[in-house]
Order: structure tokens, then C-alpha cells, then sequence
């Protein structure tokens, strides 16, 4: 049986969310919000709980998983205390939606980093992910979407999809960013980005120097060698296949040809009086289309499609991350007109 705790974010207090602490620390999952996705946790300095999150996520074993803190007195019992980290950087950005991927101190388990000698950590902005921190303790915990499936971003489809999977879901409306964190690994120097978040590197770049990437972190390609485990698997799909314009000019001249029953995915600018289209935002401010994209991928399955079309962004600030996520989720990326009527004839 799953408890669902519902919570008024404007009447918020921190005894609403006893009940999940108590799960926590009799070794039960807890479904929780952050200011980026919902996670799915269990307490990190408990493997055996740990390992149930794997079950209830359907998630490989060797795909390691966040611990989530609630103070830098946490981020030093769980990283090496013989490095040395960019505490100022830390200090900018925490809390808020930045992971960093450090070594690890002894006694952490291999069930939460997946026998790594590394381990990815972040301090949430999210004062119900602090308060459920603070009073159980560190949380090891993935976002919390069933594999491979759209990062869930609104307690409404937590409830939906992980009902009975879990001890407790804390039901606290939408979040505020919408896609995941972003990962750095400072064990390198410079540092690597492993996967762009919610936090853009335009503004990481400051404090802890320059980041450097490949294609993988931009979601081209999947690594041949992990860089990070979880770039080998799919991601974010939604069951119906979403075609990616490699333009916006491909896009447009694509949405004059097909005929209106097409689903499209396109921001209030885009659209183009198109009629069966799920709006993802708008172009003047990214963060909505970031708010919106899994929920829009979530949408899109309910309208049980075969495809769909979607069109890219400029990879500067959040929409770097949009693009990440859009390229994970598509199905094809087509060059042009052509491209998509060859693939519509073969799908
Ligand atoms: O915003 C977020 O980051 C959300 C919320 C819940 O905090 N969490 C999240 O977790 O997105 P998840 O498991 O979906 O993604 C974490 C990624 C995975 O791709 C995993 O492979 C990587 O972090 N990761 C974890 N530990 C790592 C490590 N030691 N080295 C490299 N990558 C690591
Ligand atoms: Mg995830």
C-alpha cells in the first residue's frame, strides 16, 4: 500500500511530512519533490532499501544513483576527505539543481553508486526536499519515472505511474524547473560535464572554470564507454515515436505539407495555427518549454499517436539541456522534407 501525503505548497509545514521520514528510516521509498523532477528515494546509508529502488523503477543495477543532502556537513562525510573541492563553486550553486560527481568516502555502498569509486551528490532548492533531508538524512535516489519512460515532474503522474510501487508519494504539485540537474564531474580537471541540466554551464563557468563536453552530453550518439552509466540507456521516450526536425525551416516546411492530423510539439511560436499540436511553451522564455517537455511527453502518449513532430532549439543556456532530452526522446532526427515523407512511408 502506497501512503500519498498531499501538501499545499502556500500552507507547507514541516510535520505534514513525518510520515515519509518514518518510511524512510524503517527502510521504505519515499517519492519526492525537488525543484527540477520528482525523485525516487530510500536512504542512502541503507543498501537493502536502497536496492528496492531499482525494483520499483524498473532500473539496471549498475546505473548508480544521486544522494541528495541537505548541508555541506553531509557533502564531506560522503565525498573523500583527501581531495580538495571548488567549495566556492558549491557554496553558488547549492542549494539548487547542480550535481557534482566526486570520489567517494569509504563505507558508502556499491547499491547507491553501482561499485563506482565515484559518487554523484547534489543539496536540492526545494524546502520539502531539505526538510525530509534534514530530519531522515542523506537520500540516494534517480529521478523518479520508470525507466527509460519521461521524467515525472507533477505528483499528479507520480501517483499515476508509481502508485503500489512505492511506501510513500508526497503529492506537492508541479516543479519548478521541470528537467533534471545538471552533472559535473570534478574529479577532472577541467571539470566534464556528464549531462546538462536545469543549471546552465554559461553560469557554472564562473566559479568552477571552464567545462568541457562531448557529443554525448548533447545527446548525439550514446557512449561507447559510459562516461556516465546512465548514457548508455534510453531515455525520457515517450512510447509514441517523436521525430526531430534537425532545423526550424525543416520543421515549418514539414507543417506545410502534412495534413492537420499530424501531432505536433511546438512552442506558442512555432505552431503556426497547426490543430493538433501540444503547446510546450514559449520561445521568449526557455524555462517554460523546460517546465512543460516531460509533461508534453506524457501528454503525447495519452493521445496515442503513432508519431509525432517536434522542432530544436539553440543550445545556449537551458535550451542545451532541451536539446539533450529532445534528441534522447526522438525516435529520428530527418534533414528535411524528404527525409520524413521516406520515413513516414517506412514506419
Ligand atoms: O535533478 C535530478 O538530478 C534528479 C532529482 C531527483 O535530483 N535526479 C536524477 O537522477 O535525474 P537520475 O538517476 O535520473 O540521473 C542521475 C544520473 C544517472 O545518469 C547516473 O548514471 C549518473 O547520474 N550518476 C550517478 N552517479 C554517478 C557517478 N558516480 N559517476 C557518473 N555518473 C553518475
Ligand atoms: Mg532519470
Amino acid at each position: 500500500m502506497t501512503r500519498i501525503i498531499h501538501i499545499d505548497r502556500s500552507d507547507y509545514r514541516r510535520d505534514q511530512i513525518v510520515d515519509a521520514v518514518d518510511a524512510l528510516r524503517s527502510g521504505g521509498t519515499v517519492v519526492f519533490p525537488t525543484e527540477t523532477v520528482y525523485g525516487l528515494g530510500a536512504l542512502a546509508s541503507n543498501p537493502e532499501a536502497c536496492k528496492k529502488i531499482f525494483i520499483a523503477k524498473g532500473r539496471p543495477s549498475d546505473n548508480p544513483l544521486i544522494v541528495h543532502i541537505s548541508s555541506m556537513e553531509q557533502f564531506f562525510s560522503y565525498s573523500d576527505p583527501d581531495d580538495s573541492y571548488p567549495i566556492e563553486g558549491l557554496n553558488k550553486a547549492w542549494p539548487g539543481p547542480l550535481t557534482v560527481v566526486v570520489r567517494k568516502a569509504q563505507g558508502i555502498s556499491d547499491v547507491v553508486t553501482a561499485g563506482l569509486p565515484t559518487v554523484a551528490i547534489r543539496m536540492p532548492d526545494d524546502p520539502i526536499a531539505h526538510d525530509l533531508i534534514e530530519m531522515a538524512g542523506p537520500i540516494a535516489a534517480p529521478s523518479a519515472n520508470i525507466s527509460t519512460r519521461p521524467s515525472i515532474t507533477d505528483s499528479r503522474d507520480a501517483i499515476r505511474f508509481l502508485d503500489g510501487r512505492v511506501d510513500v508519494i508526497i503529492d506537492a504539485g508541479p516543479t519548478r524547473f521541470g528537467i533534471e540537474s545538471t552533472i559535473i564531474d570534478i574529479t577532472k580537471r577541467p571539470a566534464e560535464l556528464l549531462r546538462p541540466g536545469s543549471y546552465a554551464i554559461e553560469d557554472l563557468e564562473p566559479v568552477f572554470g571552464p567545462i568541457v563536453y562531448g557529443d554525448v552530453a548533447r545527446g548525439l550518439g550514446e557512449a561507447k564507454i559510459a562516461i556516465t552509466p546512465g548514457m548508455k540507456y534510453r531515455h525520457y521516450s515517450p512510447s509514441t515515436k517523436l521525430i526531430l526536425a534537425e532545423t526550424r525551416e525543416v520543421f515549418r516546411q514539414i507543417l506545410d505539407t502534412v495534413d492537420e492530423d499530424m501531432v505536433v510539439l511546438a512552442t506558442e511560436e512555432m505552431v503556426d495555427g497547426h490543430k493538433k499540436a501540444i503547446i510546450i511553451g514559449t520561445d521568449r522564455d526557455l524555462y517554460s518549454v523546460a517546465h512543460n517537455l516531460f509533461s508534453s511527453f506524457i501528454a503525447l502518449d495519452d493521445m496515442h499517436v503513432d508519431l509525432a513532430l517536434i522542432h530544436p532549439f539553440e543550445e545556449r543556456g537551458i535550451g542545451f539541456a532541451l536539446m539533450n532530452r529532445i534528441r534522447k526522446a526522438s525516435y529520428r532526427t530527418v534533414k528535411s522534407r524528404e527525409d520524413f515523407l521516406d520515413l513516414l512511408g517506412s514506419i
